[in-house]
């Protein structure tokens, strides 16, 4: 809005450029004190024949002397800077936050998008790249909803491979078949441990597996008997972990989905001639892109993971209808997505380009990678128990008398470890710690939950049932002529843009930074100016820029997955 009336008022003043080019060059200045946006004069020195301070001098003259009410431009060196009337602009901007259905839109227009994400492998252990794949590919989920998108999330279960050859076999040799169905997770994993133990002291042990995972893929009904018990079983515990982080799918088509549609992909490529023998397997080679040739069919005839992925793609666009393919992944499979994505279009996909790997780095704890190949699973849930156990420690001492103590433990807890995943760039290293994604003054979700809970706490003491429906009252604008509510205004109105960047860059860590930065900013607001005043228009406005706050650290939330509870 106020960028909207800079670049009106830029045009008026017979600027020779058009909307947009004016608008992509406003900037908002480095202080407060400098305005709300800059306009850089250099672009324009050479047509105009003069230095850039001279320009903006001259422009700055011109619009000030037409006498516009609510803007006031002022030159500084090459910049020209715009002062809005926080009265006029204050209020509309407040009206605009609190109007209901603030922060959706339908820019999305219905496209639609597949997020293939967690996909973890059955009858192996649930991993932290697993964990990360879930909080970002849920994240991105509701911020493409919030835009009307037409998000789609997939869980491409790993339940296909030789490693169920290995279950089988580990089961067969070590397992009670009397038992079968009161295995435990936890004796599965100890079997699929032993196995790779045992198997160094023994190779027979992997002949044995091939073999059954080859009657596995013929079909065998022993076999196929077993498959279906280790995913039921790893399944559940999957689920047990979803449920706790509150996600959910709307498709869990693993990889075995995908067995009856690879012939024809294998097919294609041959008519294509892109197929080439490379020791006795199939390969489709990749010089064009400098990258290696991708593997299609195995010496053994059988078919692997990239053979999957051709399959899955193509079912994705063509039968699911995706306009677009997100693969949330970590960024170890960056050469696998490339070659996937090079060889649909070597098959003619012109649409391979709206495929996207949305890598992540690593997450280590307190420093350690977690590397053991057991136990992965009990870890994580260890992890998210511990965490609400610290939150229920400091909310004990900060807050005795809460009355939903459990329930908010629960939330700050998970919304710590949430929030220490989100708020770092996707791409980086993370570094965990528990002490600090606790930290209620640290850059955390506690702080940030806590912040929303601090709105709530002032909006019920100021006892004005849906202060959001009130008129903005006339009386009361002079509050927001200070800098710290004219600023947080201004943060909060900025939520639409901060999450249409996050979408186009696939990164919930704009959001988590932004709402940091409303949590600042209010908490300023709040420490500076007594909100609760005698004054009913004075209270009214405040209490008004206080909801306002709420909402929007309350939708924020809502994307990251994290819950904002009323207290704390
Ligand atoms: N199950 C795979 C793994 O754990 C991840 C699958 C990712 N999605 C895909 N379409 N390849 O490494």
């Amino acid at each position: 809005m106020i960028q909207k009336r800079v670049v009106t008022t830029l045009l008026q003043s017979f600027v020779p450029m058009d909307k947009n080019q004016i608008a992509a060059l406003l900037e908002p200045p480095p202080q407060l004190a400098l305005g709300d946006l800059a306009f850089p004069c250099f672009a324009l020195a050479k047509s105009m024949r003069k230095s850039p301070a001279a320009i903006a001098v001259d422009i700055a003259e011109q619009i000030n002397s037409l006498g516009r009410s609510g803007i006031h431009a002022q030159a500084a060196g090459a910049y020209l800077n715009f002062y809005l009337d926080r009265k006029e602009y204050g209020s509309l901007l407040l009206d605009v936050i609190l109007q209901e259905h603030f922060g959706q839109s339908q820019i999305g227009n219905g496209i639609r998008i597949i997020i293939d994400m967690s996909s973890p492998n059955i009858a192996k252990p649930f991993g932290i790249g697993h964990l990360r794949s879930t909080v970002i590919g849920g994240a991105l989920y509701r911020m493409y909803t919030a835009l009307g998108y037409e998000a789609v999330r997939v869980n491409h279960l790993g339940d296909w491979g030789t490693q169920f050859g290995k279950m089988i076999a580990a089961y067969k040799r070590w397992g009670n078949a009397d038992q079968l169905q009161s295995l435990t997770i936890k004796q599965c994993l100890d079997l699929y441990v032993k196995f790779h133990d045992e198997a160094e002291a023994e190779p027979e042990l992997e002949i044995e597996a091939r073999h059954w995972f080859l009657k596995l893929e013929q079909g065998d009904e022993e076999a196929h008997k077993l498959w279906q018990f280790f995913v039921s079983i790893s399944l559940e515990e999957f689920e047990r972990m979803y449920r706790q982080l509150d996600v959910k799918f709307d498709h869990y088509l693993g990889e075995s989905f995908y067995n009856d549609k690879m012939d024809a992909v294998v097919q294609e490529l041959r008519t294509h001639s892109l197929l080439e023998e490379s020791d006795g397997a199939l390969v489709v080679r990749l010089d064009e892109h400098n990258i290696p040739p991708c593997l299609i069919l195995k010496s053994d005839g059988t078919t692997i993971y990239p053979t999957r992925d051709l399959a899955t793609a193509i079912y994705r666009y063509d039968t699911m209808r995706g306009d677009r393919l997100l693969y949330v992944v970590g960024n170890e499979q960056t050469l696998h997505f490339n070659q996937v994505f090079s060889v649909l279009n070597k098959m003619g996909r012109a649409w391979s380009k709206e495929c996207e790997h949305v890598s992540f780095g690593l997450m280590k704890f307190e420093g350690k990678k977690m590397s053991t190949r057991r136990g992965k699973v009990i870890f994580l849930e260890e992890v998210l128990s511990e965490a609400i156990e610290h939150a229920k420690a400091i909310i004990e001492q900060k807050n005795p008398d809460l009355s939903d103590k459990d329930n908010v433990a629960e939330a700050v807890g998970i919304g710590a470890i949430l929030f220490g995943d989100l708020k770092n760039n996707r791409m980086n290293e993370v570094n965990f710690s528990m002490e600090d994604a606790l930290n209620f003054d640290g850059e955390t979700g506690p702080y940030v939950q806590y912040t929303y809970a601090r709105t709530q706490s002032v909006l019920s003491k100021g006892n004005m049932a849906h202060v959001e429906l009130l008129e903005i009252p006339t009386e009361g604008l002079h509050v927001l002529e200070s800098d710290a509510a004219w600023d947080l205004i201004n943060e909060l109105a900025n939520y639409p843009a901060v999450l249409q960047k996050g979408t186009e860059k696939n990164e919930p860590s704009i959001i988590a930074r932004y709402l940091l930065l409303v949590c600042r900013k209010f908490n300023l607001f709040y420490h500076e100016e007594r909100i609760l005043v005698d004054d009913e228009s004075i209270r009214t406005i405040k209490l008004q820029i206080t909801c306002a706050t709420g909402k929007v650290l309350k939708l924020g939330l809502n994307l990251l997955g994290i819950q904002s509870p009323e207290q704390m």
